[in-house]
């Protein structure tokens, strides 16, 4: 891959041209690439860019890097999306390099999103691939902690659907995860706090203010946190039901919570 990408080939071009010579600047920079990840950068870090639904994100030390199972939450949105009057609004929160609120803004051409991080130098990442995919007009970067940027804003603040993949790993597991991840990706990004429920809690008390009536919330969640999640949710009694989906390899990956009918609606409809 970082040949491939000094050389501008693609990969079977490797084999195909495997007798040419690099030339000494080409060198330089694979011995310089290749000194990072013996270091244990990770290589997306090093090629500055990941996939995700088909799209090509930005990527660096700035953001977590995107990974396949949040690839879930964005197919459940848009198969969701289909049964709803368009345009949607979307809120995401914890966007990081945007990669759901761009990919759902790429995906539903007519969507309105907003995507809320609290580290300034995260949504500058985001807006670059927003840029990238020319959907800026359509996507809303604010900076600030989980919903405060959206009160007072006059920005529009009652959503169809919110989307959030927070961080989750509890803070004790932090120093036993891989050094590529330890080390590299915004701590963050990551925990979750003691228990990785901290920002479950406090999203389930905030989100039904800024759902619509017929609102849902659909979240990533850590592979054993189905249960505890959707206790945290129900017991509000601000959402109807709970539904947890699995992964391809059998564990819990999201959940989905529908705003109950009746509650307080969200202030600005
Ligand atoms: C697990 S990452 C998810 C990033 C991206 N949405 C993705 O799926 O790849 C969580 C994101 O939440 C952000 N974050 C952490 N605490 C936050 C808070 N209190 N308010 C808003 N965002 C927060 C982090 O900066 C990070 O970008």
């Amino acid at each position: 891959m970082l040949l491939s990408h000094i050389l501008g080939w693609e990969r079977h071009q490797l084999y195909l041209r495997g007798d040419e010579l690099l030339s000494a600047g080409q060198l330089n920079a694979f011995e310089s690439m290749l000194q990072r990840r013996l270091k244990g950068e990770p290589v997306q870090y090093i090629l500055e860019t990941k996939e995700f639904m088909g799209l090509s994100f930005k990527v660096d030390r700035r953001v977590l890097i995107p990974r396949w199972e949040t690839e879930l939450l964005v197919e459940y949105v848009l198969s969701a999306a289909e049964k709803r009057e368009e345009p949607l609004s979307i809120l995401d929160l914890g966007t990081g390099s945007g990669v759901l609120a761009v990919s759902l803004a790429v995906y539903l051409p007519k969507a309105e999103l907003t995507a809320i991080d609290i580290r300034e130098e995260a949504l500058q990442v985001a807006a670059e691939n927003a840029k990238n995919y020319n959907v800026s007009d359509r996507v809303a970067f604010l900076s600030g902690d989980l919903f405060t940027p959206l009160d007072g804003t006059g920005v529009h603040a009652c959503f169809d659907i919110i989307v959030s993949n927070p961080p989750y790993i509890p803070t004790e597991e932090i120093q036993g995860l891989m050094p590529e991840v330890r080390e590299y990706e915004p701590v963050s990004a990551l925990d979750g706090g003691r228990d990785g429920l901290d920002f479950y809690r406090r999203i389930a008390q905030q989100a039904w203010k800024y759902l619509k009536e017929d609102g849902f919330i659909a979240l990533e969640i850590g592979y054993n946190q189905g249960m505890s999640v959707q206790k945290l949710f129900l017991e509000t009694e601000a959402y109807k039901r709970g539904e947890i989906h699995k992964d391809l390899a059998g564990r819990d990956r999201l959940a989905v919570f529908h705003k109950r009918q009746g509650v307080e609606r969200c202030w600005k409809n």
